[in-house]
């Protein structure tokens, strides 16, 4: 079982409609391939965590990477993983606008995107950051 983050840039124009689209795929297609993870669309940016089989990621990168819908695909890392750690999610989903990330959040998203690496720990204790910040977004909602 492998882990994986990346970020990639979503193509301009996407609409919540195109969004949600994804979400839908994904959460209809990981169940059968054993794969778990979580989205993040932040600042025209997708933020994505995926785990599962290792072959079961191979062909999810390469469809991920021709999907117009994005581009500049970067994993962040991968590594071998003993248990799950998105283990509820088919694929969980937090659309975070970056007027809800605090500076401190926003900063260090932005220096993610700028270095296009980073150590998992710092990659996923950002993600879990913005993961609890899009729970509480979602909250606010009339
Ligand atoms: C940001 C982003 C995240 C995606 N995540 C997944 C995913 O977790 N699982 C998945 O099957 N497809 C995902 N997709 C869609 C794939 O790129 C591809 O379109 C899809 O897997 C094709 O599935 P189909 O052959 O059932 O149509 C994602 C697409 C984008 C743009």
């Amino acid at each position: 079982m492998d882990q994986l983050a990346y970020i990639s840039l979503a193509t301009p124009g996407l609409s919540e409609e195109d969004i949600r689209c994804i979400v839908e795929q994904s959460r209809h297609n990981n169940p059968k391939q054993r794969i778990t993870g979580h989205l993040q669309c932040c600042s025209g940016h997708f933020f994505q965590v995926l785990e599962g089989p290792a072959a079961a990621l191979d062909e999810l990168l390469s469809r991920l990477r021709q999907d117009p819908r994005h581009s500049d695909l970067r994993l962040l890392f991968r590594h071998e993983l003993k248990g799950r750690e998105f283990a509820n999610w088919s694929m969980g989903f937090g659309p975070c606008s970056q007027d809800t990330l605090s500076a401190d959040m926003n900063r260090r998203f932005q220096a993610l995107i700028t270095a296009g690496t980073a150590s998992p720990q710092r990659v996923l204790a950002l993600f879990y950051a913005l993961m609890a910040r899009s729970a509480d977004a979602s909250d606010e909602l009339p």
